[in-house]
């Protein structure tokens, strides 16, 4: 999807020019993005509306895309109880989550809060793992009323484990979504003005991570 809002993208050029005009961009160019998703389903909505997000973003920074889904890592997932007990597939996508420059998690909602299995998934990670880093909220849903999951499910399990959950969350629903794609345009637009607020954030978090690692 190309950035058409001329607004974000004036909010997108400033923050990039001003990181680069400070030098800053001496550090790896490309920032590492993983997505997780709490999806059963294939297809699925919530992996079409992590794809708007992630193409919405691509307008705005380089970026390098790790996709985690729950579907995937499947039984071994839920007889995992703790990482010491995990087989290498479940071993390298706990790794990438707890690496990344960005997470970006969407989940369906069931039963009013996110899958049993995205929550597991995350049981799974190291309670200092995710400190300060940047974290895209979204989520769908069969009906526009449990929109709220953002901010009464997702946000406090990243408040748990202090990561710097970013102002903008996205929930998008049944109309929504048009063959397969997130086509609704009151969506787009609030997935161009969360990446737009939030690239100021992501880029500040970047650089504090780079300077504190330098050998990355
Ligand atoms: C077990 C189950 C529980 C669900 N509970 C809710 C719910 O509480 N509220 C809601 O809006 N949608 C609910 N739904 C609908 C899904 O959240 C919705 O269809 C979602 O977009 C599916 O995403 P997916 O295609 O990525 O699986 C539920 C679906 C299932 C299968």
């Amino acid at each position: 999807m190309a950035t058409t809002d001329p607004i974000m993208k004036a909010a997108i050029t400033t923050a990039v020019s001003s990181h680069r005009e400070e030098g800053r961009d001496r550090r790896p160019p490309k920032l590492r993005v993983v997505t997780v998703s709490g999806t059963l389903n294939s297809p699925s909505k919530t992996d079409a509306l992590l794809d708007a997000i992630v193409d919405s973003l691509a307008q705005a920074l380089r970026i390098e895309v790790c996709a985690v889904r729950v579907s995937d890592l499947g039984p071994q997932l839920a007889a995992a109880l703790t990482q010491e007990s995990i087989g290498e597939q479940l071993h390298n996508a706990l790794s990438q989550i707890e690496t990344a420059d960005l997470l970006i998690v969407a989940s369906p909602v069931y039963r009013s809060s996110y899958t049993g299995l995205f929550k597991h998934l995350f049981d799974l990670i190291g309670r200092h793992s995710l400190v300060n880093v940047p974290v895209f909220l979204a989520a769908t849903g069969g009906s526009e009323k449990h929109a709220l999951i953002l901010e009464h499910s997702l946000r406090p399990l990243f408040g748990c484990f202090e990561a710097l959950t970013l102002p903008i969350g996205v929930y998008a629903h049944g109309d929504d979504f048009t063959g397969g794609r997130v086509t609704g345009p009151d969506v787009l637009k609030r997935i161009d003005q969360s990446i737009s607020q939030s690239v100021p954030l992501i880029l500040l978090r970047s650089e504090e991570r780079w300077n504190a690692e330098p050998g990355q």
